[in-house]
């Protein structure tokens, strides 16, 4: 569904991606791993656009998007979760929903999102500023899915969110994923949670890809050398 191949990228001189290729299937979950600065948030926002890339191609559904802006890229069927999520403190929960249907137009929220996500329907009036970590989380991914995308980018759904939460929000991802046969490309760095999600993992290290394989096949040198601090 996404191809990757050759990638290169850079932050100022800096050469941060180098080669990478990723290929991500239809219908699977695919962990992106790898220690704190490995260019796993950069490679993300690369595939939806938000940083230009030196070189290399990107295909989704067999279609060159490396020219494409971000919003192109959505519509097509990418949705993206970004890292620390990026919500609208001062947008209430309803409006936050609405970003992406701006110039659409049907206007409304898809109901699936409030039946994913009820604490969104409860809260729809609030600001996004007031909710709680773990909400806040919820709102984005929600925000994500009002386009109905085919595949979803999640860079640390539970960084920094309560484990009550972290329990709902795995759940709705192996829900999107094994139920619906959403495709995700998730970056995260808790093994357990991990190994519990994704069919196959792909390790970064200093921008290169370094090991990528079945879930099952992430084995303990795998581990100490590439993933444990
Ligand atoms: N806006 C930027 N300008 C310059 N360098 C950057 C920028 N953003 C990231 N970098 C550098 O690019 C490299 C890769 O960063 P990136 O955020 O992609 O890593 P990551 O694997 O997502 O790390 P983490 O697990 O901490 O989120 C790091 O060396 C980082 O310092
Ligand atoms: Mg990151």
């Amino acid at each position: 569904m996404l191809q990757i191949k050759g990638l290169n990228q850079y932050y100022g001189g800096s050469h941060i991606l180098r080669d990478v290729d990723l290929d991500v299937q239809e219908g699977r979950c695919n962990c992106l791993m790898g220690r704190n600065g490995m260019g796993k948030t950069t490679l993300l926002k690369c595939i939806m656009g938000l940083i230009k890339v030196e070189s290399g191609s990107m295909q989704f559904k067999g279609r060159d998007i490396v020219g494409l802006r971000p919003q192109e890229r959505a519509r097509l069927g990418i949705g993206y979760v970004p890292q620390g999520r990026e919500i609208f403190g001062q947008l209430t929960v309803e409006e936050n929903l609405k970003v992406p249907l701006a110039g659409k137009r049907s206007k409304g929220i898809p109901k699936r999102i409030y039946e994913l996500f009820p604490v969104l329907a409860e809260m729809a009036r609030r600001r996004g500023g007031d909710l709680s970590g773990g909400q806040q989380q919820q709102l984005a991914i929600g925000r994500a899915l009002v386009l109905n995308p085919e595949i979803l980018l999640l860079d640390e759904p539970n960084e920094g969110i309560q484990p009550n939460i972290v329990k709902e929000i795995s759940a709705v991802i192996r829900k999107l994923n094994q139920e619906e046969g959403l495709t995700i490309l998730l970056v995260e760095q808790k093994l357990p949670f991990a190994r519990a999600t994704a069919d196959c993992f792909n390790i970064m290290n200093n921008g290169r890809n370094v090991a990528q394989g079945e879930m099952a096949d992430l084995d303990d040198s795998l581990i100490q050398e590439h993933l444990t601090v």
